[in-house]
């Protein structure tokens, strides 16, 4: 009896080697419970209407392009965007000073030099461009320059196209989604099979719009193709200038002023009733490129003129209606302006400035929007509200709420009859400000995108020994499982036989 226990013994410890073994090598690796260090990344939005700035981080150890990029901050740089200080050379470097003081507080000494830093600059840059595509260059320089001067790994400081401002969008909210990768059991990087989704952009000078497609795009411009993970995704984007709120407002200001014959007093629609406020033809309405064919021959770019609203839900949406142009599409179909657009399809985020425009909606009406119809419901209630009205449900200040009307109507038209969401598909867009802690815009998916923090390969098998001798391992230990199996029932043989004889 104990010889036969005494023989058990190694080949019992033989079978839980093997088990042990191939136990530690087929589950995932845990990390060693040192704090990580992080690397970080800093991007400068610049829009038309303002400059953020984005510091993202993401462990220093972990292979490229495993979805564990978070926002770690956000500062809101003080005063206008950075093409506002045209004409006024220092104005802009200066202006982002403070938010540049916080990142070099914010980040660790030790991780300055490796720590990127870009600008993007959007559409009211390409608008300035048009302007003056000199004092475009030297407002660039001169923030470039300034960026330099930080003891940050400098990248650039450019222009974006409105086409790369679609695509970034699209990159950041699939990113943030989990839709490219995710990680699955076993320690792979797996797809998640989830459908990706569409991103809509509202800026203060453009808006945006990408998708992924199947259909023909009869116009190349239109076409983006990406290769993310070893996937390439074809997607539909495209910008309209001039199409963003602020640029926008302008225009609805400059087609009823341009319409009444430059009077002194203009009736507006879109402003609640009673509402009454001044404009200066120059500054507020006619000295923009968005504006130029409004533009009367002769007029006094320092006269007043006061502009009193109706609140008319109709006439505002009647007005609005003809600053897009829904005839002469060069192609099978277009969305408006002449530009093609293949059928909307799949889900959508709507981020920035339609979130904003949303979430009064839900402030003001309660009403979701569920349906096109529920949407003009909606609307036609908040263009009938007085001023003080508006004011107290939303806490907004005079100059965002006077044109609740004039921008729901604009996304209503924008939506439904230029990028013709309908019945079915204007539930799937989702209104979004954050995803995943991060702020939704095109920063993420920018930095990403030039970082290589979104490979081009597929993701292999995230493990400590590459591929070959990891399955070389586990061959071995499997192996060990029926020698120490034979082992076990020579023995058992054996000591029953001896007993036999005894
Ligand atoms: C991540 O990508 C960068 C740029 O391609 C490369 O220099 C770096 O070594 C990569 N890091 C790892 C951990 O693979
Ligand atoms: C463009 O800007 C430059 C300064 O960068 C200025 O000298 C020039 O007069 C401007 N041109 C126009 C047409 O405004
Ligand atoms: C609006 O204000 C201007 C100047 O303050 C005034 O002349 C005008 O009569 C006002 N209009 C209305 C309808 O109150």
């Amino acid at each position: 009896m104990a010889l036969r226990c005494c023989r058990t013994i190694p080949a019992l410890g033989l079978l839980l080697l093997a088990i042990v073994g191939i136990l530690l090598v087929v589950l995932p690796a845990r990390e060693m419970e040192t704090p990580p260090e992080n690397t970080y990344g800093i991007v400068l939005d610049a829009g038309s209407s303002r400059t953020t700035m984005y510091i993202y981080k993401w462990p220093t150890d972990k292979l490229n392009g495993t979805g564990i990029v978070t926002q770690h901050s956000e500062c809101i740089v003080a005063g206008r965007g950075i093409s506002s200080y045209a004409g006024l050379p220092g104005g802009a470097a200066k202006s982002l000073e403070s938010c540049l003081e916080r990142a070099v507080k914010d980040i660790p000494k030790a991780r300055h030099h490796q720590t990127s830093l870009r600008l993007g600059a959007t559409a009211g840059m390409r608008l300035l461009k048009q302007v003056n595509a000199t004092e475009s260059q030297r407002v660039l320089q001169e923030v470039e320059n300034k960026l330099r001067s930080y003891p940050f790994n400098f990248k650039e400081a450019a222009i974006l196209s409105g086409q790369q401002e679609a695509a970034y969008g699209w990159v950041t909210v699939n990113y943030l989604l989990e839709n490219f990768v995710k990680y699955g059991f076993v320690g792979r990087w797996l797809n998640p099979g989830r459908e990706r989704i569409g991103a809509l952009d509202l800026g203060g000078a453009s808006t945006q719009i990408a998708f992924e497609t199947s259909e023909t795009v009869e116009n190349e411009d239109n076409v983006m193709e990406l290769l993310l993970y070893g996937q390439t995704y074809r997607l539909y984007t495209q910008s309209f200038l001039c199409y963003g709120q602020d640029q926008f407002l302008r225009r609805l200001l400059a087609h009823l002023i341009t319409t009444a014959g430059v009077t002194s007093q203009v009736a507006h629609p879109c402003y609640p009733q009673q509402f009454n406020t001044s404009v200066l033809l120059g500054k507020d309405v006619f000295d923009s490129p968005c504006t130029q064919s409004y533009r009367p021959a002769h007029f006094d770019p320092q006269m007043h003129v006061s502009v009193v609203g109706t609140g008319d839900y109709q006439s505002c949406l009647d007005n609005i209606t003809k600053l897009f142009s829904f005839d002469n599409c060069p192609y099978s179909k277009c969305s408006f302006d002449g530009i093609f657009q293949p059928n909307v399809s799949g889900r959508f985020m709507a981020f920035s400035a339609f979130f904003l425009n949303h979430n009064y909606i839900d402030l003001l009406t309660n009403i979701p929007v569920t349906s096109p119809s529920r949407l003009k419901e909606a609307i036609r209630l908040m263009c009938n509200m007085t001023m003080s009205e508006l004011t107290q449900k939303t806490k907004a200040k005079v100059k965002y709420v006077k044109n609740i009307c004039a921008v729901s109507n604009f996304v209503q038209v924008l939506l439904l009859q230029g990028y013709s969401f309908d019945e079915h598909s204007l539930p799937s867009i989702s209104f979004q400000k954050t995803a995943g802690g991060a702020s939704v815009g095109w920063a993420l998916g920018y930095m990403l995108s030039l970082s290589s923090l979104v490979p081009a390969e597929r993701l292999g098998l995230m493990k400590a020994l590459p591929p070959g001798p990891w399955a070389g391992i586990l061959f071995l230990f499997i192996a060990l499982i029926p020698v120490a199996m034979v082992y076990l029932l020579m023995i058992y043989r054996n000591t029953r036989t001896q007993e036999g004889m005894v």
